[in-house]
């Protein structure tokens, strides 16, 4: 059969493995979800939900959702864009605004799917390494930018928990004019302001990614949306799917983003928990990297391999990531869970420090 030769030689993207779900022991975290349940106003809207409209297509732009969304972060409706999670509009944003021998630039590590993504459409991936302390840097981002067609940034990043400031982002907006894309999924576990949203029209090589994934514990529904001016919205829209977003997602974000209180609430806990992880992660013996996210990375400086604890925290029916590569061998990526859970975690941890 034919196959697409940049498809042949993909490596593709591996999410985080999904265990058995139904199993009420079960200690998921390692793929970066929310271990609250959505709203109760979310739940409310499932159960109250006309069926009879599920026979009809759902609205093909999302103008409610979209509504909805510009009000909460004061944009124009037409400065909005809804998506199947901010993965279907990466893979949007590639196809309109960048095409086969195109070249982009995204710091080492980051979120791999912005490179298997490149890989699909023959793009040119060129990553500039963090500093040793994981920390993006700027200047070689910036030297490494030179030819590039885009750039995109990770804010906080992924895996490592660390946020850009508004002020370096302007950096980078000011030297660079091709396109930049800030993903922005995890901000909302940020303890300072550092969103771009509001540089859309500032900046109009700008695209701000969100999603509803992990604030508002939607991982399920996939919903993601993003800003910038209303004539990039008006060309992801001229591509989009017909339909790209279906009607039981579209009533469920609606829900969810209009219930401000329960998802700050949770985001609260989540940052106590953080902290409360961070420090017992250290006391038995993990380095920890500062995180303004819903995980840590973190290293074993005891004589245990980071592999070694991953496989044995599955014995405990406990699953946190790893990544067998370079600069994050040596470490676990833990996404934060309730207390709990945490508390399960740590006295697995302490058992295995000990064996
Ligand atoms: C940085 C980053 N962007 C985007 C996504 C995908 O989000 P969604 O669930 O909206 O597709 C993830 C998922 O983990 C992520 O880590």
């Amino acid at each position: 059969m034919f196959v697409n030769k940049k498809v042949k030689n993909l490596e593709p993207y591996i999410p985080g493995y999904q265990p058995n779900l139904d199993d009420e022991n079960l200690i998921k975290l390692n793929a970066n979800e929310n271990p609250f349940p959505p709203s109760p106003k979310v739940i409310n809207a499932i159960k109250n939900l006309d069926f009879n409209k599920l026979k009809f297509y759902p609205q093909s732009r999302s103008d409610i959702l979209r509504k909805v969304i510009s009000t909460i972060y004061n944009v124009q409706e037409d400065e909005v864009f809804c998506g199947n999670g901010s993965d279907e509009i990466i893979s949007l944003i590639y196809k309109v605004f960048l095409a086969v021998g195109n070249k982009i630039v995204i710091p080492y590590p980051t979120y791999t799917l912005y490179k298997t993504v490149a890989d699909i459409n023959g793009i040119e991936c060129i990553f500039s390494n963090v500093n040793e302390d994981f920390t993006i840097n700027i200047n070689s981002l910036l030297s490494n930018s030179m030819d590039a067609d885009a750039l995109i940034i990770v804010n906080p990043n992924a895996p490592t928990g660390i946020i850009l400031s508004k002020q370096q982002i302007i950096e980078i907006l000011n030297n660079f004019n091709g396109l930049v894309i800030i993903d922005e999924a995890y901000i909302d576990f940020s303890e300072t302001d550092e969103s771009m949203i509001h540089f859309i029209n500032q900046y109009r090589n700008l695209i701000v990614l969100r999603t509803f994934s992990k604030s508002y514990s939607l991982c399920g529904a996939r919903v993601g949306y993003c800003f910038s001016n209303n004539e990039t919205i008006g060309y992801l829209d001229k591509c989009k799917d017909s339909y790209n977003l279906n009607f039981l997602s579209q009533q469920v974000a609606i829900a969810a983003i209009k219930d401000q209180e329960y998802q700050k609430n949770n985001v609260r806990k989540i940052i106590e928990n953080r902290k409360y992880l961070t420090n017992e992660l250290i006391t038995i013996g993990f380095k920890v990297i500062p995180s303004q996210t819903n995980f840590l990375l973190c290293t074993p400086s005891f004589d245990k391999t980071a592999y070694g604890i991953y496989q044995k925290l599955i014995t405990f029916n406990i699953f946190v990531r790893y990544f067998n590569s370079y600069m994050l061998d040596d470490k676990l990526r833990i996404t934060i869970g309730t207390k709990k859970e945490i508390d399960e975690l740590l006295s697995a941890l302490k058992t295995i420090v000990h064996e």
